[in-house]
């Protein structure tokens, strides 16, 4: 576990890796016979014919193709759902405390808990969005999700992705993706872990476009991290675990599919330290709608309406003057699940904590409450460093339903609505009385 990880740093690069000299073959993707002795076999993560800065393809060049295991059969879902939700839904705001680790031997699969999500995996749109705690590596069993990518925001415990390309270590304060497809299993660097996780039915995310703000700025390319080969030549009794459809299978595999030994292609997991983030705001008054946060989006077909984008809300300066500063109250078309990494939210005086969540879907009234707002509107306002805070946001344009888990647990906070209650009237009907 103490490995040093190497990495190679782009968004969408061709890459080339070989764990073993001459894994790759040279001048073309697919010879006659392997040097090595080795499978190609290329994974492709958009349609062959997409034009060319967005296809997204790998060649991978393996022990074993990955057409060598035992038939699926379904195996229990637990508390994992999948689009399409229709089982309940609320047009009230929703807020939960943090999700416990578990108490019995958990692992990053059996530990997803889908809180809700919009679209269905059959049609390629929407999202789920599922929290993990967990207190267990994965021994002897093997993920890949044929549903959607998986977008990871670890909150508390640090990881090791081994996927079928690579090594990825994720910490806290960073994010990484999964690709549809891509084949891992996880291990806990620490005695438990949780976080949470964006999967992503629709096209797959990418960095948005950055219009005047010009060629750089928010996060950049260079500052995510895609592994090196690594391979497991493993043979023995293990299991692939898919999801498909939005159920779980499993099948049994003589040999760890993690036997990729060289690939080239633009097709991979990544990882980002939110710390690079490059945060863009005002320096005169007001702020900016929150898309100036906006890390990675996957878009839709509609311009500019997101299948969902990802935001963060990491530490920064806050300069504007004669302004309300906080996030102000705001109804919006799109929808709004949140999470919070460290700290406190900007927002909110109570009731947001690390490992918990809110939602607030269309059209739902919110901002900040009582406390907040009092404190805001009297505070002198001089620059103010937001020091030791992430939360983050998930905004989709399709209505995030929540499941009967989100809506039954003991997490749920029944009592959300109060934090606006104390906001009383202040409009006095002559101007420059209200105080
Ligand atoms: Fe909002």
């Amino acid at each position: 576990m103490n490995t040093v990880i190497q990495y190679q740093s782009g968004f969408g690069n061709e890459f080339a890796t070989e764990a073993v000299a001459g894994a790759l073959p040279k001048g073309q993707n697919a010879p006659q016979r392997h040097p090595l002795g080795l499978y190609t076999e290329q994974l492709s993560g958009t349609a062959f014919t997409t034009p060319r800065a967005l296809n997204r393809r790998t060649w991978t060049y393996r022990i074993r193709p990955s057409v060598t295991h035992r038939p699926y059969e379904e195996m229990a879902l637990g508390h994992m759902r999948s689009g399409p939700f229709d089982e309940v839904t609320t047009p009230n705001q929703l807020r939960w405390d943090p999700l416990p680790i578990p108490d019995e031997h958990t692992d990053f699969i059996d530990g997803m808990v889908t809180y809700g999500g919009n679209g269905d995996p059959a049609m390629q749109t929407g999202v789920a969005i599922h929290l993990y705690a967990m207190n267990a590596s994965m021994q002897g069993r093997y993920f890949a999700n044929a549903d959607g990518e998986m977008l990871i925001v670890p909150q508390l415990g640090a990881l090791r992705f081994h996927t079928e390309l690579g090594v990825l270590d994720v910490a806290p304060g960073e994010l990484c993706v999964l690709p549809r497809g891509i084949k891992f299993r996880v291990e806990l660097h620490d005695p438990e872990a949780r976080g949470y996780i964006c999967e992503n039915y629709g096209l797959a995310f990418r960095l948005p476009e950055l219009g005047p703000i010009g060629a750089n700025g928010l996060a950049n390319a260079r500052d995510f991290l895609a592994p090196v080969a690594a391979y497991e030549d493993i043979d023995g009794e293990f299991v692939a675990v898919n999801k498909f459809m939005g159920r779980l299978w499993r099948a049994a595999i003589d040999h760890s599919p993690l036997d990729v030994v060289g690939w080239h292609g633009n097709y991979v997991p990544y990882k980002y330290d939110l710390t690079r983030f490059n945060c863009i705001n005002t320096v005169s008054f007001d702020h900016p709608d929150p898309s100036i946060y906006e890390v990675l989006t996957s878009p839709s077909e509609i311009a500019g309406t997101a299948n969902c984008d990802f935001a963060i809300f990491p530490p920064r300066w806050m300069v504007a003057e004669h302004s309300f500063r906080p996030p102000w109250f705001h109804r919006n078309v799109m929808n709004e699940f949140m999470g919070l990494v460290f700290g406190a939210y900007d927002a909110k005086a109570e009731g947001f904590v690390p490992g918990g969540a809110s939602l607030h879907n269309c059209m739902a009234g919110h901002g900040p409450d009582a406390e907040t707002f009092e404190r805001a509107t009297d505070v002198e306002l001089k620059p103010q460093y937001l020091a030791n805070t992430l939360a983050f946001m998930f905004e989709t344009r399709y209505v995030v339903r929540p499941t009967p888990f989100a809506m039954q647990s003991r997490i749920l906070q029944h009592e959300y609505f109060e934090c606006w209650q104390g906001l009383k009237k202040r409009f006095t009907g002559r101007n420059g009385d209200a105080r």
